[in-house]
This record gives C-alpha cells, structure tokens and sequence, in this order.
C-alpha cells in the first residue's frame, strides 16, 4: 500500500507500508533528487556528446526524469535518451496527487503532472526520449550503453539484492567510458565494490539530512 508522505522541504514523496520505506528522503523529496542526480550526476557530464543516454533503476513517482527533463530541455543542442525502469508501476491516481512545486527551475511551465501528461501522450519533442521498462534490474538488458547512471533503488536495509555485488557490477558494466554512476547511497561495501568494478569512487556531501553519497566514475 502506498500513501502521501509530506516531506520537510514541502515537496511530497511516498510512503510503502509493506517495506516501510519512503520513495525518497523525509527532509526533502525535490531538495534530494536535485542535488544527488541533477547537480552531483547529471551537471558532471561532459556535455561534449551531441546525445547522451540515461539510465535511471527504479522510476518511481518520475522525479528524477522530470528534473532531469526541466534541465536539459533549453538545451537543444543535444538529445537525451533516458530509459528507466520499473516493474511496479504506480498508479496514475496517486501520482496526480503528488504535490512537486518547481523550486530552482527557470523552465517553470512544465509541471510534474504535465510531464506525467507528456509520457502518457508520448509528445515529447525529439530532443528528450524516454522509456519505461516494466521490468525488474535483473531481468533488464539492452545492447547499449549509457553515460549516466541513476541508481535509485530502495536502500540496502530494504532490497539487499539490489545492492548485491552481483546488481552492482551489472551496472558498473554498463557504464560507457567517462559514464557517471551516482546514488544517494554511500555504504563503504557498496563503494568497495564498485572500486572493485572499476570505477573511480567519490565519497561526496549528501542532501541535507544526509552525511555522504556516492559517485562512481568508468574512466577506462
Ligand atoms: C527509492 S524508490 C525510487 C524513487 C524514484 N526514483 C522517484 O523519483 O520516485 C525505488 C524504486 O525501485 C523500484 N524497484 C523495486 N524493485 C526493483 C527492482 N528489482 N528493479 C528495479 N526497480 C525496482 C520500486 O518500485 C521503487 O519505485
């Protein structure tokens, strides 16, 4: 069962009563997602690429693909592909509900509904292409790589196998070169083993509420 939960920086999030666990921090649902994917993932690229490829584990309510759209779409220089995965879907009904006010965003005329409308409609414009897998991260599989890796999954308390160093190599794997690698997560087994899926780890300041997260760079 999923309800509404109201988090501290007026932005909502989820709450799953089954796992008791929330989709995303209680201090502040927009204020995590745009400084743990947005500024520490997605502003470290090198925008060199004319087309960039974003994986995203765990879609959820679409925050992050929604920040992620609101900072690139006056960016018409280059494309985003941004496939995401779920294989539990939430309902349209709860998602109209969400309450995520546009806080830091000049791009303020698309609203978290409207983009959710987009996805519906598929109206996108050919710069932004997203995809949604109903499937779970074991099952999935694509003969490409990707630049950016979002890897936002419940936590290692809450889903141990998606912290496994078997999930975590899957990822690591399908890192391009000089592809990002980010979680709000910042474990030290999680961080040994992507060192030891060669990946240049950083221990870097989390979102308020948060000491730490980590972020993974394929530099070969
Ligand atoms: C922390 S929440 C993600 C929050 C999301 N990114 C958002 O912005 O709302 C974790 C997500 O992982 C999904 N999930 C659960 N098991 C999964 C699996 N085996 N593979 C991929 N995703 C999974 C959950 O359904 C949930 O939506």
């Amino acid at each position: 069962m999923l309800s509404i939960f109201p988090t501290k920086d007026g932005s909502d999030t989820l709450l799953d009563d089954s796992l008791n666990v929330t989709y995303h921090s209680i201090n502040g649902a927009i204020q995590e997602s745009l400084h743990v994917f947005i500024e520490e993932g997605l502003k470290k690229l090198e925008f060199s690429k004319d087309k960039i490829r974003i994986l995203e584990i765990g879609f959820g309510t679409g925050l992050n693909a929604w920040l992620t759209f609101l900072e690139t779409k006056n960016k018409p220089l280059f494309s985003v592909e941004y496939i995401a995965i779920e294989p539990f879907p939430i309902e349209k009904e709860i998602l109209e509900k969400l309450n995520f006010p546009q806080i830091n965003f000049e791009n303020k005329e698309i609203s978290f509904q409207l983009f959710h409308q987009k996805i519906e409609d598929d109206s996108f414009e050919n710069n932004f292409q997203l995809k949604i897998l109903k499937v779970k991260w074991d099952e999935f599989n694509d003969f490409q790589k990707f630049d950016l890796i979002f890897y936002d999954a419940f936590g290692p308390e809450n889903q141990p196998e998606m912290w496994s160093k078997e999930a975590l190599k899957k990822a690591a794997e399908y890192l391009n070169k000089n592809g990002i690698w980010v979680t709000y997560c910042a474990k030290g087994e999680v961080r040994r083993n992507m060192i030891e899926n060669g990946l240049r780890l950083e221990r870097i300041p989390g979102p308020p509420g948060k000491r730490h997260m980590l972020r993974g760079l394929k530099y070969s």
